[in-house]
């Protein structure tokens, strides 16, 4: 269990990025981060991994405080998916990227290497893995910080932004993995602005305005309410504004997703 109880952050610069934000993440549970551009979502979350320390209240990775424990002892627990993958590439090759925490983390080289292999195939990077990550799409280098993450198989998995720059393919691959390794038991928590993203995933969601939790609820709740979400600057999903305009029509207003939507239009179109 990943613990905020009533945390504070403020940078040296004098911005106030936190104020006040409490919050628990189960083993096991999915959960959107979504709000406004400045809304503190990426400083809460480098809280989850010690790469921040708040700096009023606590946070609590199974039970231990983040400020007794180091950034790599959490980094084992809290996996991080950072915004741009290039603050977290370095390393010459695609494979040695993926093999770099291992070998830190102390795996024996042929776990290593079956890891490796596990983590490149999943995300569809085997063919890069001699080749320098500098020399692979923004796409595919994100995918890289992933796979490098995955790799140690960390209990949590944090993601700033996953699907920017990810075509529709691997979005879809993402969602469906995202879904499996929850189905796993592990638990993901990914910051996004893609609301479409979110709708197809519906997990618990949460709402950030102002340094603040303004919404903590479940997913289709939080997406249907325009006027939640728009406190965190957030439009409801396109098809969701849709059957919300036209709910004179009798039409459902808790509609989220296309698949859905289809499905509905076609038995009122079939009952004509
Ligand atoms: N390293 C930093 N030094 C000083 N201020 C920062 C730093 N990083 C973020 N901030 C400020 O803290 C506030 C919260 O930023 P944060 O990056 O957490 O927002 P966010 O919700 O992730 O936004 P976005 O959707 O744009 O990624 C912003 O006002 C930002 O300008
Ligand atoms: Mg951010």
């Amino acid at each position: 269990m990943i613990e905020a109880k009533d945390v504070y952050f403020t940078y040296p610069t004098g911005v106030e990025a936190l104020k006040g934000v409490s919050l628990t993440i189960k083993e096991s549970e999915f959960i959107a981060i979504m709000g406004q551009n400045g809304a503190g979502k990426t400083t809460l979350i480098k809280h989850f991994n010690g790469l921040l320390k708040p700096t009023k209240g606590n946070v609590l990775v199974d039970g231990s405080n983040t400020r007794d424990l180091s950034v790599a002892k959490l980094a084992r627990k809290v996996g991080f998916v950072f915004q741009n993958p290039d603050n977290q590439l370095f390393c010459e090759t695609v494979e040695e990227e993926v093999a770099f925490a291992l070998k830190n983390f102390g795996f024996e080289k042929s776990k290593l290497e079956g890891r490796v292999t596990w983590a490149l195939n999943l995300l569809g990077l085997m063919e890069y893995r001699k080749t320098s990550p500098f020399m692979l799409s923004g796409g595919e280098r994100k995918r890289v910080a992933l796979a490098s993450v995955l790799a140690w198989n960390p209990k949590y998995l944090v993601m700033d932004e996953p699907t920017i720059g990810q075509d529709y393919e691997q979005k879809e691959k993402l969602r469906q993995f995202i879904v499996q390794l929850n189905a796993q038991g592990k638990a993901v928590v990914v910051v996004t602005h893609d609301v479409e993203f979110v709708a197809e995933c519906t997990p618990r969601v949460i709402l950030m305005a102002n340094g603040k939790i303004v919404v903590d609820d479940e997913g289709r709740r939080v997406l249907t309410n325009g006027e939640r979400l728009s406190e965190a600057s957030v439009l409801p999903p396109q098809v969701t504004q849709i059957f919300m305009e036209l709910k004179d029509f009798g039409l459902e207003t808790d509609v989220i997703d296309l698949y859905e939507a289809r499905r509905l239009i076609r038995k009122r179109l079939s009952e004509k």
